[in-house]
């Protein structure tokens, strides 16, 4: 079981660290790890932030861990440079079209959410967000001076690309098997990309009738996700919607420290399907390495490696319900209100294994 590890930048490697840990914890038989430079420590040691080197160690393993890139010192560089390359680079070479991304309260942890209580604990939704097309990759640029300088980003779905993930979200939902509800979210009232996106959704429903489809406009959709969560099962939507709306979902559950995501494409290895893993969130230059960021995120990715390229349900489980106990006893970090701070908190999921 091959494992490539990317810490990146910032909080990245704070939070990979005490993942590993965990990961570690767990005394799995034919665990090999590989570690490579990602993000703006890569382009600092190798003038590049996703080196050759580190695309063919991600490559030749079964499952990726990433943990964030971005730093401030690179924002001026040119934009191939910036480390968020890296993260964008590996999606798109290592073909990892889909993004499941999972916001969830936790029973008895509804007072970790903003929302009133009885609001917060039905929410339960899986963003499942296409990752390799969109305005992400559109063909982009600037051109003038002055008042005239112009820039922009072409925003493009092909009717096939959307088709397939939205065959992910389909899938997706009937696997959880509570609400089985797919909410397409789109932005047709205006844009070209999502009446082509509405269309091929519609398509690609005929297959499942037993699954509630609906579409809904992106705009209504943020405000929906926290006024009135229990309507959602799996949010199907494209890059920079599910972007912005895990975001917001994470803010929902309590913290952007506590969601994970899987991002997954057609590759299947000997042990289940390729997939890189990451938190939702960033680098977090504003505490990077003062031991203040929350691990959670990283730790419950782990255990997405397990159930998604492992096919090791029992161990994922061991420890979402492990970080689940952290919390219950009181195991906060800064951006939950508490003092815990991240290696810590790593050790508390350890010791709840
Ligand atoms: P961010 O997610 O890094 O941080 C947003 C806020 O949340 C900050 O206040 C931060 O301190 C806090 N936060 C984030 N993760 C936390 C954690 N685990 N524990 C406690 N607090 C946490 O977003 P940003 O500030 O907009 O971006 C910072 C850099 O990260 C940028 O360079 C951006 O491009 C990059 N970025 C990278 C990824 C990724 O690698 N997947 C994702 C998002 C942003
Ligand atoms: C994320 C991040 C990335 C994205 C950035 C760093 C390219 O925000 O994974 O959510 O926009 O996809
Ligand atoms: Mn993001």
């Amino acid at each position: 079981m091959k494992i490539a590890v990317l810490p990146g930048d910032g909080i990245g490697p704070e939070v990979t660290r005490e993942a590993v840990k965990v990961l570690e914890a767990l005394d799995l038989p034919g665990l090999i790890l590989f570690d490579g430079d990602v993000g703006g420590i890569a382009y600092k040691r190798h003038g590049m932030p996703l080196p050759q080197e580190t695309l063919t160690i991600a490559k030749s393993c079964d499952a990726v861990l990433f943990g964030a890139v971005g730093d401030p010192d690179c924002d001026a560089l040119d934009r191939h440079l910036r480390p968020e390359q890296a993260i964008l680079g590996l999606r798109k070479e290592l073909g990892l079209f889909a993004n499941l991304r999972p916001a969830k309260v936790f029973e008895g942890l509804e007072h970790l959410s903003p929302l009133r209580p009885e609001i917060a604990k039905s929410l339960d939704i899986m963003i499942v967000r296409e990752l390799t097309g969109d305005v992400y990759f559109g063909d982009k640029g600037q051109r003038g001076e002055g008042d005239a300088r112009t820039g922009w980003d072409m925003m493009s779905y092909s009717a096939e690309e959307v088709r397939r993930i939205a065959h992910v979200a389909f899938r997706t939902s009937r696997a959880r098997n509570n609400k089985l509800r797919v909410t397409s979210v789109d932005k047709a009232n205006v844009l070209e990309t999502s009446q082509v996106w509405r269309d091929a959704v519609r398509a690609a429903a005929e297959p499942h009738p037993d699954i509630e489809l609906s579409h809904m406009y992106v705009d209504n959709a943020a405000m929906q996700i926290i006024s009135n969560p229990d309507q959602f099962g799996v949010i199907l939507t494209g890059n920079l919607f599910g972007d912005i709306l895990s975001d917001l979902a994470s803010a929902a559950v309590g913290s952007i420290g506590l969601l994970p995501s899987a991002s997954v494409g057609e590759r299947q290895t000997e042990y289940g399907t390729f997939g890189m893993y990451e938190p939702i969130h960033g680098s977090a230059p504003d505490i990077a390495g003062q031991d203040k960021a929350n691990p959670m995120a990283t730790v419950l990715s782990v255990a997405m490696m397990l159930r998604h390229s492992f096919g090791r349900e029992a161990e994922a489980v061991r420890i979402e319900k492990a970080v689940e106990k952290a919390l219950a006893d009181g195991i906060r970090g800064g951006d939950l209100g508490g003092s815990h701070g991240c290696e810590e908190i790593g050790t508390a999921v350890r010791e709840r294994l």
